[in-house]
């Protein structure tokens, strides 16, 4: 396959259709040396975008929290999507869409000179972790930790609190790992490097409460699917070493829809029948 830089097709730009490998940005580029960006990945099954209206609003919230005025409503951001979708050709399919602040008068820190822009690409994307779908992802623990929010705006989808995920990711694939679980501030559980997790005890579902990471999409759609099936769902703080007596474990993520995890560092799970059940049930609601 050809770089991401390298292939056919169109990408929505600035509220214009730019052929792929022209769609690109100056050196001076603000987002470039600040992280000043955002971001929302989406997918799309049989044509229709899953959640697409949730994804626009949660875009247009981190460009506030990054203090950037979005020059794009909820509307205009869908009518994009649908375009670059429409354009693509594809039914099943990933939208990756890019909010920024782009080169303009300002190369300091400050960058209210600097355009604000968006841009939506679409491209097939298979499953997330490979065949982990089927055995049970392998994760790291991370030594990095989720921050605390008085630290950074920890619930936008922002370029600059992945710099963490790469890392740890890096190092994870090293290990032989598929990805990494980070502890938050305090020690306790939190999220992989780009998707929530889940745990399954004594028929019960516990998963870290979301005060200090991406309170995902996919997260609160499968906490209400396990609500609907009169499941009681447990979003609390979680210690590591609790790994040790759940029986199984599982990611959410748009990306990764629903993954079954095998192992966290020593902690071993089982690919149970709730994580089938519930990774079965995600496929089917996208595709309704
Ligand atoms: C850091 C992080 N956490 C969680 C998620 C899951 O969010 P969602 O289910 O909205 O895709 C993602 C993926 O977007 C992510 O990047």
């Amino acid at each position: 396959m050809a770089g991401y830089d390298d292939r056919d097709g169109v990408i929505w730009l600035d509220g214009k259709m730019v052929p792929w490998r022209e769609a690109n940005v100056h050196i001076l580029t603000h987002a470039m040396h600040y992280a000043s960006s955002v971001f929302e990945g989406e997918r799309a099954y049989n044509g229709k975008i899953f959640k697409s209206r949730e994804h626009s609003e949660r875009l247009i919230a981190s460009a506030e929290a990054l203090d950037m005025p979005m020059p794009y409503s909820v509307d205009d951001i869908e009518t994009a999507k649908e375009q670059a979708l429409q354009a693509s050709g594809l039914k099943d399919a990933y939208i990756r869409v890019l909010v920024w602040r782009g080169s303009g008068d300002d190369m300091g820190v400050a960058s209210a000179q600097n355009p604000v822009r968006m841009a939506v690409a679409v491209w097939p994307w298979g499953a997330y972790y490979g065949d982990a779908k089927m055995q049970g992802a392998k994760l790291d623990i991370a030594e990095w930790k989720r921050p605390s929010p008085e630290t950074i705006p920890v619930h936008a989808k922002a370029a600059g609190l992945y710099m963490i995920c790469t890392i740890s990711k890096h190092k994870a694939e090293a290990r032989g790992c598929s990805d990494a679980l980070f502890m938050d501030w305090r020690g306790y559980v939190a999220e992989a490097t780009g998707a929530n997790v889940f745990f399954v005890k004594d028929g019960e579902v516990h998963t870290p409460l979301a005060d200090c990471f991406l309170n995902g999409i996919t997260r609160q759609t499968v906490i209400q699917m396990l609500k609907d099936k009169g499941i009681t769902v447990h979003e609390r703080r979680i210690k590591p070493e609790e790994m040790a007596d759940f029986e199984q474990c599982w990611l959410t993520g748009t990306a990764a829809e629903v993954t079954p995890v095998g192992q966290i560092g020593d902690y071993t799970f089982e690919v149970g029948d709730l994580t089938r059940e519930i990774s079965q049930d995600y496929e089917q609601l996208v595709r309704t």
